[in-house]
């Protein structure tokens, strides 16, 4: 029976020690110590050993037991770790990879606009400046050339809001031409910039809603000259439409420009049947420009004898349905999914 007991010690730890998986061990542990196992066997049988050699057979089945068990646990935490490691390396994650952004929410067309317009402008040395959307009587009108009797107040379908506390009329602007003021009251030529942002008139139908976008532009310098501003508007027009287009200015009228144009670029949907958009003149009407009249200059304490500028005014959701082929304004606003899924950029793009 010792020699029995020794073999199957010897055994059964060379059997532990082969073992390359936790299942392998398991049925090294089974067949060892499991109810049929064979030294659970042994163990059994020791009440048919001769009594006098039961005690010591008793003690060595015992530490044979003790010292399977610990082999056993030893096994299993270097099989348990190695596996481990495996799993580790299988899934590994390469954290300095670019994350992905969610494919949740995206940009709207007219912040893509909005984006792509500024973007042109600033790199030709026009950066953004934003300005207040309730603003007081001044910087709306008066500063801009346009005093309270002025006719031109009518085309404007101004929104009037309650007094300020100092008795001062306010309205929501109905131009971004505002933030020509604001800018330039701060400041000394040279003068360049660009504000984009929402203004408001009291006028909604197939073609205007209440809310609406601008962009604003203003360069004030030395010997400015009607030339520079073409020059600008034509680069500007074919930069956003990524192709050369004509360009063409009508004599026109605001109060804050003289002399003040009307800027038209060639229709780009005309084909033989003729055309919706440009009703088959070949020419769409995209912005309002001019040299800024004398008046607004003193307003904003700008020399007259020194400097001159010119200023241009645009309508973003226009220019937005001419780029992305967009036939109704009111489309931008109704925020159905199936529109804003076909005409706007996955944010991150
Ligand atoms: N403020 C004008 C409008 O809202 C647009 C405009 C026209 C802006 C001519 C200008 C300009 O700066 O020179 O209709």
């Amino acid at each position: 029976m010792r020699e029995q007991l020794e073999a199957l010690k010897v055994e059964s730890l060379t059997k532990l020690s082969a073992a390359s998986s936790v299942e392998e061990l398991e049925a090294v542990r089974v067949q060892t110590l499991g109810k049929k196992g064979d030294l659970t066997k042994i163990l059994r049988g020791l009440g048919k050993v001769d009594p006098k050699e039961r005690p010591k057979l008793g003690v060595l089945a015992n530490e044979i037991k003790v010292e399977f068990n610990q082999a056993l646990e030893a096994q299993q935490s270097v099989l348990k770790k190695s596996a481990m490691e495996a799993r580790l390396k299988e899934e590994q994650i390469d954290i300095t990879l670019p994350g992905r952004s969610p494919a949740i929410g995206s940009i709207h067309p007219i912040s893509r606009a909005l984006d792509e317009l500024t973007t042109i402008f600033t790199h030709m040395g026009f950066p953004p400046a934003t300005g207040p959307e309730v603003e007081n009587d001044w910087y709306n009108f008066g500063a801009l050339n346009i005093p309270a009797d002025h006719p031109a107040r009518e085309m404007h379908d101004t929104f009037y809001l309650p007094p300020a506390h100092d008795g001062g009329k306010r309205v929501l602007r109905t131009h971004t031409s505002s933030v020509q003021v604001h800018f330039m009251e701060n400041r000394q030529p040279p003068i360049r910039m660009i504000a984009p942002g929402k203004v408001f008139r009291c006028d909604s139908d197939i073609t205007h809603t209440p809310m609406f976008h601008q962009i604003e532009g203003v360069l004030v310098d030395e010997g400015v000259n009607f030339g520079q501003l073409k020059g600008l508007i034509e680069t500007f027009l074919h930069r956003f439409f990524e192709r050369e287009l004509p360009v063409r200015f009508r004599p026109s009228f605001f109060p804050f420009t003289e002399p003040s144009a009307e800027a038209d670029m060639g229709c780009i949907f005309c084909d033989a049947k003729g055309c919706r958009i440009c009703k088959n003149t070949g020419w769409i009407e995209i912005l309002g420009c001019g040299m800024i009249h004398p008046n607004v200059l003193k307003n904003v304490d700008i020399d007259t004898e020194k400097y001159s500028g010119f200023a241009f005014g645009m309508g973003v959701e226009r220019l937005a349905m001419l780029k992305y082929g967009i036939n109704d304004l009111r489309t931008f606003f109704e925020n159905d999914l199936r529109f804003l899924q076909r005409h706007a950029t996955v944010g991150g793009e």
